[in-house]
């Protein structure tokens, strides 16, 4: 029996504990642990976690307000290509109603998002911003890509975070599933999130064809290059009218192991444990919470329109009211011994001014 590789991975976990410089090769080795190990990751992820971040989980409130895209990722299923979709956009009346229902229920940040739609002004958005902003909560936007000008707009209407994430940090692979993009394009939009103040939040997706420990490590790697607030690490899961709707997509086990090491390496980093996990296992969600993440982003938009927005099929939570998912999510959080943060979570990188 040839114990090496496990020596290596003992050697480099050790290393993990007491560093968070960690090499791209260090990182692979990591990724590479078997199921058995990987139980080894996820309890040094917990122990960084609660020694940087507290007990407490943040809850922050998605209101989806339009399912219309202009882009055509391939694996998405908001592409402007899919006609199958039925589309719907939410009124300025009807964003800003919902956004009081989640207020209501104890939200104190939420998340405005939705495809590239041209629909809303910049100065529309801008208004929505200034009015939310006196319910006396965060606000994250979620909008796509955008020029300089308009995000300075939303910044001083008072966004506090921008969702954007980077995808895959392999340029190639990255031009091949958004096409008409590059991967330098939306790492730009992303320094200018941060020049003008937002927290910035990125992430990726797990298990998309052609990707490799080796880009995974890329874009852990490149999370801590761009020193974001946030990483939302997600399982890629194929939807059946895209172009990738035949691909394999992404696994718990690998997905927990690029979320355990995003806190390891960035011990102050937000890590929500996303619906995705929740949606390709019943437990995926708090396995993520113990190991690493401390956010969770249930949905609050109107029912009726839930369904549609269908980044990938069989998304949890799709014929929840707000209420349940709420509770829900508390008792689920309180089981595994954690608190639910009560103020607008902040990324703690932030010190005053906010
Ligand atoms: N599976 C998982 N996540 C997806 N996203 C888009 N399509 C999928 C999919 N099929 C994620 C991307 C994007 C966000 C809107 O949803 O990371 O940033
Ligand atoms: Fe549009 Fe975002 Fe989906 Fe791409 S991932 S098609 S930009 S909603
Ligand atoms: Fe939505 Fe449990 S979080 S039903």
């Amino acid at each position: 029996m040839d114990y090496s590789w496990a020596l290596d991975f003992l050697k480099t976990l050790e290393k993990a504990s007491i560093t968070t410089e960690l090499k791209k090769k260090e990182l692979v080795t990591l990724l590479a642990a078997d199921p058995n190990d990987s139980k080894l990751l996820f309890n040094l992820a917990d122990r960084v976690r609660a020694q940087y971040m507290s007990n407490a989980v943040h809850l922050r409130g998605i209101i989806e307000i339009s399912n219309y895209c202009r882009q055509n990722c391939h694996y998405c299923g908001l592409r402007c290509d899919n006609k199958k979709l039925g589309r719907y956009r939410l009124s300025y009346e009807e964003i800003y109603k919902t956004a009081e229902e989640a207020v209501n229920i104890g939200y104190k940040t939420l998340v405005l998002q939705a495809g590239e739609d041209n629909h809303y002004s910049p100065l529309e958005i801008a208004l929505l911003i200034k009015a939310i902003k006196k319910l006396d909560v965060a606000i994250t936007l979620s909008l796509g890509e955008h020029d300089y000008e308009t995000y300075g707009l939303w910044r001083e209407a008072g966004a506090d975070r921008y969702l954007l994430k980077h995808e895959t940090a392999d340029p190639v692979l990255y031009q091949k599933i958004r096409p008409g993009k590059t991967l330098e394009e939306r790492l730009k939009c992303q320094t200018w999130l941060k020049e003008l103040g937002y927290q910035l939040g990125s992430g990726c997706m797990v298990g998309l064809p052609g990707q490799t420990l080796d880009t995974l490590a890329q874009d852990l790697l490149l999370l801590k290059k761009m020193a974001v607030e946030m990483a939302g690490i997600g399982p890629f899961i194929p939807h059946p009218d895209t172009p990738l709707a035949a691909s394999k997509g992404g696994s718990l086990e690998m997905t927990l192991k690029m979320v355990a090491l995003a806190r390891i390496i960035m011990p102050l980093v937000h890590l929500p444990s996303t619906t995705a996990l929740g949606t390709i296992h019943p437990q995926g969600r708090e396995l993520a919470l113990q190991g690493g993440a401390n956010v969770v982003m249930p949905n609050v938009s109107p029912s009726q329109y839930r369904e549609l927005y269908q980044i990938y099929p069989n998304k949890i939570c799709v014929k929840d009211e707000p209420e349940h998912c709420k509770s829900c999510i508390t008792g689920k959080i309180l089981a595994l011994g954690r608190t639910i943060g009560t103020d607008y979570g902040h990324s703690p990188k932030l010190q005053g001014g906010y």
